[in-house]
């Protein structure tokens, strides 16, 4: 790994400012395999050199992922000027910059949404090409017929003339619906229920591949997994 200044570091894996951590290190806060550092440019090896600041470990990690259980009435975005984003329901502790949703859910939508920094991950993740399925729970208006079971698996039109992917239809009691699809058009779901004539009430993401939303995060809540622990992702489900 390529050596880094260690102002940079400490503010990027602590999500505080580089003003901050750069003052902090002039004081003498900033510990490199033991011995004090003073200089903010100061070369490190993040995997490999031990860092402490503050008194405390600063543990490198390349990037995070977070799993959160998005609630109703908040937007998927990274920022927004008077909204509230999911990136605002992530823990100070688990915060740090360019943090963004893997694919948007809709504002009413809810459930698993995985939230990291890592640019290659979510590409991975969302590229129709590696036809990872996404699966949602539908409520909707009226009931599934065959038909549209079959229309889906085709690969339905919508009301644009815009061709979708082939997706799964099951139906389920109560006018509620399993589907999987595997790509992100904008408010696809709600398209492709209205090209079959359906509207949808409700909407919920329960898994992404093989990745369910974990049973024990309540709407709103948010856990770190690791890397590894996101392997069912791209395990077909
Ligand atoms: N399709 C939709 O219509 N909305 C979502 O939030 C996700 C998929």
């Amino acid at each position: 790994m390529e050596l880094q200044r260690l102002d940079k570091i400490i503010a990027a894996q602590l999500n505080i400012s580089r003003k901050e951590v750069k003052s902090g290190i002039r004081n003498g806060k900033a510990e490199i395999n033991g011995t004090v550092i003073l200089n903010a440019d100061y070369q490190i090896n993040p995997e490999k050199d031990s860092i402490v600041y503050d008194g405390q470990a600063v543990i490198y990690k390349e990037f995070v992922y977070i799993v959160m259980n998005k609630p109703a009435g908040v937007l998927s975005a990274s920022s927004d000027k008077s909204r509230e984003t999911v990136i605002d329901l992530v823990p100070a502790a688990l915060k740090r910059k360019g943090l963004f949703p893997v694919g948007r859910l809709d504002k009413d939508t809810t459930g698993l949404l995985i939230i990291t920094d890592d640019g290659d991950f979510a590409h991975r993740v969302l590229t129709p090409k590696n036809e990872i399925y996404k699966t949602y729970i539908a409520g909707l208006d009226g009931e599934v017929t065959e038909q549209t079971v079959k229309d889906f698996l085709n690969g339905i039109v919508l009301a644009d003339g815009t061709q979708c992917r082939k997706a799964y239809l099951k139906p389920l009691e109560g006018n509620r619906a399993e589907i999987k699809i595997c790509e992100g058009k904008y408010h696809q779901i709600k398209r492709m229920f209205g090209a079959a004539g359906l509207g949808v009430n409700s909407l919920e993401r329960r898994a992404i591949g093989g990745y369910e939303l974990p049973d024990f995060l309540a709407p709103g809540e948010c856990t770190e997994v690791t890397k590894y622990q996101l392997n069912p992702l791209f395990i077909a489900k």
